[in-house]
């Protein structure tokens, strides 16, 4: 999705939000551009293609030179990712220019509107509409102007706006769209997320829904849409800035595969005391648990799947019924959600727009809400009533690996800790579940030792028009994402499905030659699965097995076999998904895809 930076008072403006706008590329784009406010005018580069293409024109006509600018990465909605279309876009007048992540909706009315009094667009975007109406809004005043342009708009932004009459201003306004504000010393910025600012600070202040900025070099003032100004809370950013580098890896991706098991330990260590799972820093004891008498998970995408290989933890351990809900049916359907119920939302960014919109939705219906995030401050994290952080780091390669085992070592230990609130299991019990959780870092890191035999498997699925997947129960979940992540970055065509599904329709696919990646770690089900192993070989499919060590009956039956170590059944996700996000990347590698910027998609969702 776009992604937008700003930058004022810094010696070299452009040079700062180019910089800013690289550590936004992971988020998905398809054109980008700046405006710098110098002398007296505003000077605007943009072009359609990658940041590359950007900076070459910058190289060739020089960089804008000026105190105040303002930065964009496309993600083409309305309008192809042409020059044209690109941000930032300026007033009629060019006095004025804006940077915009987000829908306006009503942008068709307002255009229709500012046409008619004989504004003239130079591009399709919804964003345009904006700087027309600031244009027409000022009165010497950038804040006024920009506070009464955002009265006309209707749905979602986070756009800022530099003027050529105030060369060290920048006003910014959020709503349903992040926006940080990051405070430094003589110079001061502003970006979507945090990623384009822990170059330059660690100091961040999170907006907050219809609030605006006043970013200067020395002062950032934040008021409210009646013009009060408000306190905001200055937050230290823990991110690691070389954590958001390649750091000799090819790709991202496979740095983010690698840095699981730290990335897992780093998760549940602060959380285990002394046999025990503790999340008192969350505020989460046991009266967060108690009465609750369902559960409901929601997210999207892989967070989503998360949720669907934590599911029986939950209901195994606490014995209270848990349902996973897509955020996106969620929102609009008819789940039943009460003050009893816990809506646990669980996303790695922590700003999909389906996410935040279902939890607002079960904010509204009463519900107790947790929400599991990896990015602290975002909007998911402050609507809920308590946020438990996945310590993952930054994760930059748009298919998530680290973000999801993350979040199901996480969700292990919030249903052990529920299961204690509600009286379910007892000491001994709970610190044996420790130990097992407190494993799984060396497990994860077993799995990824496979990486050179599933480096050479992929060659052979290189060329494959189509892959399946099947497991059953947590291996069915994990079946879905291993399926997602090789749709997402090798445009292979996969599909996941329930093993016991198979003769319900999805057989009728498998002919001579058929991949088929069967998922077999739980060994109670590992009869049924190598049932269903022998009617697709029967079929002429050929089975790759992803079976735990000690699974016989599916080792024997595989033509290709990835072997990681015994887990208990309950936490298997988190293990065997590390060979399935390696045979996607070697797949993807293979094909020669762009494996950390897959086309079409987008790091965070933030629209609907
Ligand atoms: C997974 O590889 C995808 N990039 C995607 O499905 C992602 O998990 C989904 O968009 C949800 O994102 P979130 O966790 O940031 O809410």
């Amino acid at each position: 999705m776009c992604g937008i930076v700003g930058c004022v008072g810094a010696a070299d403006v452009s040079r700062v939000l180019l910089s800013g706008l690289g550590k936004l590329e992971y988020r998905g784009y398809d054109s980008a551009g700046i405006a710098v406010v110098c002398d007296g005018a505003v000077d605007i580069r943009k072009s359609s293609g990658r940041l590359a293409r950007l900076l070459a024109a910058c190289e060739r006509d020089g960089y804008p030179q000026g105190g105040a600018g303002i930065g964009h990465t496309r993600w083409a909605t309305h309008g192809a990712p042409t020059d044209a279309n690109s941000h930032p876009h300026a007033s009629g007048d060019g006095r004025f220019a804006v940077v915009h992540n987000g829908i306006i909706e009503n942008w068709a009315e307002l255009r229709r509107e500012l046409e008619a009094e004989g504004c003239r667009f130079e591009s399709e975007t919804d964003t345009e509409v904006i700087a027309h109406l600031v244009e027409r809004a000022y009165e010497g005043d950038l804040l006024k102007a920009v506070m009464k342009a955002a009265l006309r708009l209707r749905g979602s932004y986070a756009a800022a706006v530099v003027c050529a009459d105030e060369p060290g201003r920048i006003v910014a306004v959020r709503e349903a769209s992040p926006l940080i504000v990051g405070i430094g010393a003589g110079e001061n910025y502003f970006a979507s997320d945090v990623t384009a600012l822990v170059e330059r600070t660690r100091s961040c202040l999170y907006l907050d829904d219809g609030e605006f900025a006043d970013i200067r070099p020395d002062s950032v003032s934040v008021f409210d849409a009646a013009g009060r100004e408000r306190a905001k809370e200055v937050v230290r950013v823990r991110w690691d800035v070389r954590a958001a580098e390649k750091g000799g890896y090819r790709h991202f991706m496979l740095k983010e595969i690698m840095e699981q098991p730290g990335a897992v330990e780093a998760t549940i260590a602060p959380r285990i005391a002394a046999g025990r799972v503790c999340f008192d820093d969350e505020g989460l004891d046991d009266g967060a648990f108690c009465g609750v008498t369902r559960v409901v998970i929601a997210a999207c995408g892989s967070s989503y799947y998360a949720g669907q290989g934590v599911r029986s933890a939950f209901e195994r351990l606490t014995g209270v019924p848990t349902s996973v809900e897509l955020a996106s049916e969620l929102r609009y359907g008819s789940t039943l959600v009460n003050a009893s119920t816990l809506v646990i939302a669980v996303s790695q960014s922590g700003e999909t727009a389906d996410t935040v919109a279902a939890l607002r939705e079960c904010v509204c219906r009463g519900a107790r809400t947790l929400a599991v995030v990896n990015v602290a401050g975002s909007t998911v994290a402050r609507l809920a009533d308590h946020a438990v952080h996945t310590w993952a780091g930054p994760e930059v390669a748009v298919a998530t690996t680290k973000g999801y085992t993350t979040q199901l070592s996480v969700l292990y230990l919030i249903a052990v800790r529920m299961a204690r609130a509600l009286r379910c299991i007892g000491t001994q019990e709970e610190a044996r579940l420790v130990r097992q959780i407190a494993a799984l870092p060396r497990a994860i890191q077993q799995a990824i030792d496979l990486n050179p035999c599933v480096s050479e498997l992929a060659v052979r699925y290189k060329s494959c028009p189509s892959l399946l997947f099947m497991g059953r129960g947590v291996d069915w979940a994990v079946a879905l994402e291993g399926a997602l992540k090789m749709k997402e970055i090798s445009y292979i065509h996969a599909e996941a499905y329930a093993a016991g599904e198979l003769k319900h329709g999805t057989i009728a696919l498998v002919e001579e030659g058929q991949p088929v990646i069967a998922l077999c770690c739980d060994e109670r089900l590992a009869a049924k699965v190598a049932g269903n192993i022998l009617e697709v070989k029967a079929r002429g499919a050929n089975v790759l097995a992803v079976a735990c060590l000690d699974n016989q009956d599916v080792v024997a039956l595989a033509d290709d076999l990835l072997l990681i170590p015994p887990v208990p059944p309950m936490l298997s996700a988190a293990v065997s998904v590390v060979p399935l996000q390696l045979l996607a990347y070697h797949v993807a590698r293979e094909r020669g895809c762009d494996i950390d910027k897959p086309r079409n998609l987008a790091k965070s969702v933030t629209v609907e």
